[in-house]
């Protein structure tokens, strides 16, 4: 009980109440998107009803399922009517405010906008990488996130990790922030001082992320703990090692690791492979934990704007999670919070 009651403390950090944030990430994703397809003509075209195989061929649209859940999700919102196998507006609509909400910085709007702007795209079976150029530098900054510091923090408090040693890796680790602050977590619990030094891994799929992850590290971790550089300098042995790879087939030999995380990264592969995988690098007893937006805690404007992506699954609905987690050897599976807290034992 106490762990989900400061893992839910540690998120009401990020601010305002959850519905409410769900609600503006909504409106959001669902302008951005609007104002996309709005400028392809398809409202105009909406006047008189047409059914998706009408759309689809008048843009040339060739994803029919990811055509009808905008079509869907938009006449969920009283934006679209949906009559006898056919969508149509109440007449001419104007374009849509887009608002962002004030947890985002300008690197993740800007890669929510370039998300919208791929629609369709997408909707010509034409997908987005997680990553090109321009986006890791969005990325890196979207990253910086106070955000994703309490959604960290949620993890580790609800986790129990901290108390554990051992081979630790974080999977999709970004531009490695994120491992920076969790080395300083362990770092100021002794885990790295001589006798039995814990070791960390980071792996991540993008390989300017991974870049950014490994040459920034020190500083990183200087700046979070206030640290003297020399004194994190003189802990080279210990840094982590930074990999690049796919969670969807880790470079590791089964039973590896004593703990493996992962924060918000399933939704962006192939979600049931990456799970099976991580579990497999994990010892009998160890613990994997971390966060992931389970279905419904992500909207679907901003599911759609994931699944704009090769390979992305999506959401997730948390019963097959713990099915795949069990089908891997799980032998304790917990979840809580709408920030999608787990910690998975293994049997
Ligand atoms: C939202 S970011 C989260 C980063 C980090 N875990 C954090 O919490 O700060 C998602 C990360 O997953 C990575 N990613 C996407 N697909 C991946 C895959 N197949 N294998 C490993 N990482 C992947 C992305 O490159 C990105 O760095």
């Amino acid at each position: 009980m106490l762990p989900t009651i400061g893992a839910w403390t540690e998120l009401l950090k990020i601010g305002g109440t959850g519905r409410t944030r769900k609600k503006e990430l909504r409106a959001y994703y669902r302008a951005l998107s609007f104002n996309v397809l709005r400028k392809e003509g398809l409202f105009d075209f909406l006047v008189t009803p047409q059914s998706v195989q009408s759309i689809a061929n008048r843009f040339g649209y060739t994803d029919i399922q990811f055509l009808t859940k905008y079509l869907d999700a938009y006449t969920e919102d009283e934006i679209l009517i949906r009559e006898n196998g056919t969508y149509r507006t109440n007449g001419i609509i104007k374009e849509f405010a887009v608002i962002a909400p004030d947890i985002f910085n300008p690197g993740l709007q800007q890669i929510a906008s370039d998300g919208a702007a791929a629609i369709p795209d997408r909707l010509r079976g034409q997908y987005s990488t997680f990553s090109d150029e321009m986006n890791t530098f969005n990325w890196d900054d979207a990253l910086q996130l106070k955000m994703y510091d309490h959604i960290r923090n949620a993890a580790f408090g609800y986790s129990g990790a901290l108390k554990r040693r051992g081979k630790f890796i974080d999977v999709g680790c970004g531009n490695g922030v994120g491992t920076a602050a969790i080395w300083g977590k362990f770092y100021k619990r002794g885990a790295f001082e001589s006798g039995n030094p814990m070791k960390m891994y980071a792996l991540e799929y993008d390989p300017n992320l991974k870049q950014i992850a490994e040459e920034e590290f020190p500083l990183s971790v200087s700046r979070l703990f206030n640290i003297d550089r020399t004194i994190i300098d003189n802990l080279s042995p210990h840094y982590p090692t930074f990999v690049q790879g796919s969670a969807e087939e880790l470079p590791f030999e089964d039973e590896f690791f004593d703990m493996v995380y992962t924060s918000q990264v399933l939704h962006w592969c192939d979600a049931e492979r990456a799970t099976k995988e991580m579990m497999r690098i994990l010892k009998p007893g160890g613990l994997f934990f971390g966060t992931e937006a389970f279905y419904p805690m992500l909207d679907i404007y901003v599911e759609l704007n994931v699944l704009l992506n090769e390979g992305a699954h999506g959401a997730i609905m948390k019963e097959e999670f713990i099915r795949w987690v069990k089908e891997a050897g799980a032998s304790e599976v917990k979840t809580a919070t709408p920030a999608g807290l787990f910690k998975v034992l293994k049997s």
